[in-house]
């Protein structure tokens, strides 16, 4: 049984993970940039559903960080976190991003393929939280699936999608239930969407960061 909302157990999902996004890799490489962009010194950050901790792996080591917190729902993907991180400014959080409760604390937040799994109005609080968590001019990233904004353009999306896992090498039955998953396990909105949520959660500045077929990344500065 799977261990946590996304597709995959702990145990098997780094291997799986890379079979299902086109350039996962690129998502940390991209928040990376950003972060050494905007911020100069070393900053307090939150990566919420960070899963096995993947976006702290590229953060240490290239961000300066006087803590970094991994936050997750599921305890066996916090587990796995807290196997690769021995950093005494590390600390590990089993907990709802539903039940964010930080005010003025972060200068980084970010959520990698989380958001998409919450309903509207989850979201709308949760933006929210992470406006009332961060820091002044401190930035939420986030990267999901996003809806594509007509019925050809979601065909045409997750045809290349269903491609993409089939030539990773997953077998078409399993292809078939990821992408059976939209609209029932995880719940993407448009772009126009996602900058107007960000706006009208209190962020000063909102921008897209990257796209690429069904994944988006998103940065809002407070
Ligand atoms: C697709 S995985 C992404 C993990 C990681 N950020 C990455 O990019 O590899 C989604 C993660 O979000 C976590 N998650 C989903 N809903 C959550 C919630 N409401 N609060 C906290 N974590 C959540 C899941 O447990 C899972 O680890």
């Amino acid at each position: 049984m799977v261990d946590n909302t996304s597709a995959f157990h702990s145990s098997e999902y780094d291997r799986k993970i890379r079979q299902t996004f086109p350039y996962y890799e690129d998502f940390f490489a991209q928040v990376v940039e950003l972060v050494r962009t905007v911020h100069a010194g070393p900053v307090c950050w939150l990566d919420v559903g960070c899963g096995t901790g993947m976006m702290g792996s590229a953060a240490f080591g290239n961000i300066p960080l006087e803590r970094f917190v991994f936050m997750d729902s599921s305890e066996g993907m916090i587990g796995r976190a807290k196997e690769r991180f021995r950093f005494p400014n590390a600390e590990f959080s089993v907990s709802d991003v539903r039940d964010l409760q930080y005010e003025n604390e972060f200068d980084v937040i970010t959520a990698i393929q989380v958001f998409h799994f919450l309903q509207a109005e989850e979201r709308r609080t949760v933006l929210r939280q992470c406006h009332a968590a961060l820091k002044e001019n401190g930035i939420l990233v986030s990267f999901e699936n996003i809806a594509p904004f007509t019925e050809t353009g979601k065909t045409v999306c997750l045809e290349k999608w269903r491609r993409f896992q089939m030539e990773q090498g997953k077998s078409r039955e399993e292809t078939e239930g990821h992408i059976s998953r939209y609209g029932k396990d995880y719940f993407p909105i448009t772009i126009e969407e996602h900058l107007r949520l960000l706006r009208e959660s209190g962020f000063r500045v909102v921008e897209m960061l990257w796209f690429s077929n069904t994944q988006a990344g998103f940065w809002a500065m407070k």
